[in-house]
């Protein structure tokens, strides 16, 4: 496979072809997922919990997505690599643009922040000094505290708004693709529509662009998963099939299935 840019995925977002992400913490794990032909990594906060054993991402610092993500860089050439900027780091201009620079150095090819308008700013400072970025909305982990737990968000019509509102402010300000996690499927189906960038759904139904999952759970590793996960390394199935058959299961559309969404 060819080097994986946002063009590509922007391109296949026009064709109507799905992509798949994935997280990846290591060297020795993009090198599989690579080899699956999986089209981008995620180099997630969530390593605060799947490696670190936190009970939320609000641990993780700068240092630590840089570690990981240089790690990730090196194990890979062709997915399009992204990293987390981590909580508290990007809540103001200079430490964003700092953070997002040394992720970038450390060889993420575009940052992903969570949050709506108020991040329109900081967006178009990054975009503006050469960095893309991803956008994330709806169950935004780093804000548990002010959500009350990981829960669905969106399910009111007055929150779904807020959501469509938001990601239409994220695209304009110039973010380049948006995650959304744990939304209705309907709403998931509204957002892909309207945006012209391509949109990352995890527990968001199968409507958007591409789907995203933590390695750990997709490879059963995670002993406590939630309603959106499947295990797609069960019976015997070997790590390097587990991600192929990931990715071909959101390439075909059979995944997520309906027992893994949210109305
Ligand atoms: O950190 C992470 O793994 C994520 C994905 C679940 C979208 O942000
Ligand atoms: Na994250």
């Amino acid at each position: 496979m060819s080097n994986v840019s946002i063009t590509t995925l922007m391109q296949k977002k026009q064709a109507g072809e799905k992509f798949a992400v994935v997280t990846c913490y290591d060297a020795s794990f993009a090198q599989l997922v690579e080899k699956a032909g999986i089209e981008a990594i995620l180099v997630g906060d969530s390593l605060g919990m799947v490696l670190q054993g936190h009970d939320s991402t609000l641990p993780v610092t700068v240092a630590d997505m840089a570690y990981h993500t240089a790690a990730v860089a090196r194990g890979c050439k062709a997915p399009l690599v992204i990293a987390d900027m981590p909580f508290g780091s990007y809540h103001s201009l200079e430490p964003c643009l700092n953070g997002a620079t040394e992720l970038m150095r450390a060889g993420a090819q575009m940052v992903k922040l969570e949050g709506g308008t108020w991040l329109c700013d900081s967006i178009q400072q990054l975009v503006r000094a050469g960095i893309p970025v991803c956008g994330h909305l709806g169950l935004t982990p780093q804000s548990v505290n002010v959500l009350g737990g990981y829960r669905v968000q969106g399910r009111e019509e007055s929150q779904a708004a807020v959501i469509m509102k938001d990601a239409k402010a994220l695209q304009a300000a110039g973010a380049s693709m948006l995650v959304l996690e744990c939304v209705p499927t309907a709403l998931a189906a509204d957002i892909s529509a309207e945006l012209e960038i391509p949109v990352i759904g995890i527990g968001a139904g199968p409507a958007t662009d591409a789907q995203v999952l933590v390695l750990h759970d997709l490879l059963g590793v995670t002993q406590k998963t939630a309603r959106f996960v499947r295990n797609f390394a069960a019976d015997g199935v070997s790590i390097e099939e587990a991600l192929c058959l990931y990715r071909q299961s959101v390439i075909d559309g059979s995944f997520p299935a309906a027992e893994h969404c949210f109305d």
